[in-house]
């Protein structure tokens, strides 16, 4: 079954091909990056009228690339929420009119609910290659999703199951990456930008305060390490320092330590209380080297830790929009007809 997926929450224009939720025959990524570089943040107006000029153009490639026609698609998955509302009406209003027009099933996907099911996509090569584990996702899982929007661990006991174990109550791990990279002049998006600084400091060099509240829950904090970053650079620039590269790498450095600290305990521990098969890494911030190697590091070895195979699948794409729209229409295939769905989340 070959599904359409399209994604327009944010700042990515992507549109994809996905073969029975897992083989990716085409995942066509516009981004949006060097528009909000000047700004050093995402306008939502802005994002939105870009969505509104690239979408077809993407649409035509990924199809293109998948060397199929419009009507070979079986059914249409789009992200329904959350989101920048006017860049999700851009991606919701194309799939209802190709749904509307091919008369095909149409499935709203959670971009969380994506995010989720990168860890199953690959193309038919990345699949077969020797150093992946070939095999397909066993239940139960526990996923940590970190991206600029979301921070959450799922328990997965099954397709389209996830019971909420652990949430920021405040920011995201991947916001936090954003506003120090923009406090440490480092170019925008922060979460790359940082990985390589820290990559060149030292990470014992400043010590940031740990987000791990040992108050039983799986819930995150991140907010504090944000502020502090904040007040630690103010400090230096008030008595005159410049922020030279060794200043930059080194607080880059231990920022990202205080900030994967929090995140690898939290998970871990969750990973042993809840006697899981496997351990997922999901959303923007799973594209960190360091985040990866301390998780693997501190996960049980009979646990299998998956993140997803390419940097592509880790940020916003249509391929796993199209993977999880896959899962939740066989699950209930009468259910999902060639009706509209609404610009909101639902999950
Ligand atoms: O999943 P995503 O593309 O969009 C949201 O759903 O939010 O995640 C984007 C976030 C941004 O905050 C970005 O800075 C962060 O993921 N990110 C990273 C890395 N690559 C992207 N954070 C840390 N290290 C990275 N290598
Ligand atoms: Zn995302």
């Amino acid at each position: 079954m070959k599904i359409l997926g399209i994604e327009t929450s944010c700042d990515e224009t992507s549109c994809a091909v996905v073969e029975n939720g897992t083989h990716v025959l085409s995942n066509v990524i516009f981004s949006q990056i060097p528009l909000h570089a000047k700004t050093g943040g995402v306008v939502p107006e802005v994002a939105a009228r870009e969505h509104v000029v690239k979408i077809i153009p993407v649409l035509k490639k990924a199809l293109k690339d998948a060397k199929i026609s419009l009507n070979e698609i079986d059914a249409i998955a789009a992200t329904a929420g959350p989101g920048l509302l006017s860049s999700l009406l851009v991606g919701t209003v194309t799939a209802n009119t190709l749904a509307l027009f091919l008369n095909k099933p149409i499935v709203p996907v959670n971009h969380i609910e994506g995010h989720i099911y990168s860890n199953w996509l690959g193309t038919e090569d990345e699949i077969k290659h020797e150093t992946w584990n070939n095999s397909s996702p066993q239940f139960p899982i526990l996923v940590l999703t970190v991206s600029g929007g979301h921070n959450e661990i799922y328990l997965m006991r099954g397709h389209m199951d996830f019971k909420l174990i652990g949430e920021t109550r405040d920011d995201a791990a991947g916001e936090a990456f954003d506003k120090v990279a923009r406090l440490l002049g480092l170019p925008y998006p922060g979460g790359p930008s940082v990985m390589r600084a820290a990559m060149h400091g030292d990470k014992n060099r400043f010590k940031f305060p740990r987000a791990i509240m040992n108050d039983g829950t799986f819930d995150f904090s991140f907010s504090g390490i944000k502020t502090a970053v904040l007040y630690f650079i103010e400090k230096e620039k008030r008595a005159g320092r410049k922020l030279t590269r060794k200043f930059v790498c080194d607080t880059a450095a231990s920022f990202q330590e205080a900030v994967i600290d929090a995140l690898a305990v939290k998970f871990t521990t969750a990973v042993k209380k809840y006697n899981v098969k496997e351990a997922h890494l999901a959303g923007g911030v799973s594209a960190n080297i360091a985040l990866r190697e301390r998780i693997v590091k501190m996960l049980e070895t009979d646990v299998v830790f998956r993140y997803p195979k390419k940097i592509e699948y880790c940020t916003d794409n249509a391929a796993m929009i199209a993977s999880a729209g896959y899962f939740k229409y066989k699950l209930s295939p009468k259910k999902f007809r060639a009706d509209y769905i609404e610009a909101k989340a639902e999950f």
